[in-house]
């Protein structure tokens, strides 16, 4: 099955009366609530749901599970940017802001190209760390996971990403995919250059394998402006699900 072609064709007539890019950005962020309230299991995110789903029928909700699982679906056939394909495809790029995403196989050859010394930095540590500061939808973390598992490497253990970008739908775009592989990362929204964020969630991997505990024993628990953007709800839960 095409699933970019399946995927496109289900957005575009999903709801006639809106725009296709309001509509991604809504897909997007049903999906990533829908995953974060798995682990953070806050009021906030549940709301936020709840006002995006109420613009729609019953039916149209149920189109956007489907979205998703073909999403799931094209992800698990194998490694790639289905979602920035998604993104350029429907021409969303914001020239202003760059977004040109680099095409996959490019990607690829960029993480094979960087691929030096890891067995002698995993011999010193338990994982590698990745810090990728204008992720667009995050080709270049999933090529270097993909380079990792194809040297024999577990990237779901042995690896820690920190995404950033300034766009919104880029921010959910890397979650998702993130998520969707089980690459433990913190994806956050907000300007690189100026360390100055908004939002920021941690994909399941991260809580399931522990990396708040491994991020702590190599002294790599990040401090900066984030910290505040977790409530105090989710701040309880977040250590109830560390112990
Ligand atoms: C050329 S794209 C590259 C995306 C990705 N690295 C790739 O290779 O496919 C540049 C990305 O940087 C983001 N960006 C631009 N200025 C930024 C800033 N100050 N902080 C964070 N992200 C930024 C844009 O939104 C865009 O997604």
């Amino acid at each position: 099955m095409d699933y970019l072609k399946e995927f496109i064709s289900k957005l575009q007539n999903l709801d006639h009366s809106k725009r296709v890019d309001n509509v991604f950005q809504d897909f997007l962020k049903l999906s990533t609530y829908a995953i974060a309230q798995q682990f953070y299991r806050s009021p906030e995110i549940e709301q936020n749901y709840l006002d995006i789903i109420d613009g729609y029928t019953k039916e149209q909700a149920e189109e956007f599970s489907k979205l998703l699982a073909f999403l799931v679906m094209a992800l698990e056939e194998k490694h790639q940017d289905f979602l920035g394909c998604v993104y350029m495809k429907l021409n969303l790029g914001n020239v202003a802001t760059g977004q040109f995403f680099t095409p996959y196989h490019v990607s690829k050859m960029m993480a094979e190209i960087c691929f030096v010394d890891i067995e002698k930095q995993l011999e010193e540590r338990d994982f590698i760390t990745l810090s990728e500061p204008c992720c667009g939808s995050g080709a270049m973390i999933i090529a270097y996971a993909q380079t990792l598992k194809e040297q024999g490497y577990n990237y779901q253990n042995q690896l820690f990403v920190e995404a950033v970008d300034i766009d919104e739908l880029c921010f959910l775009m890397t979650y998702l995919q993130l998520s969707l592989y089980g690459i433990p990362a913190r994806v956050m929204l907000g300007d690189t250059l100026a360390w100055k964020f908004s939002q920021m969630f941690y994909t399941p991997m991260y809580f399931i394998n522990g990396f708040f505990y491994k991020l702590k024993k190599q002294n790599k628990v990040p401090k900066t402006d984030t910290d505040s953007i977790i409530t105090p709800t989710q701040l309880s839960l977040f250590k109830e699900f560390m112990v």
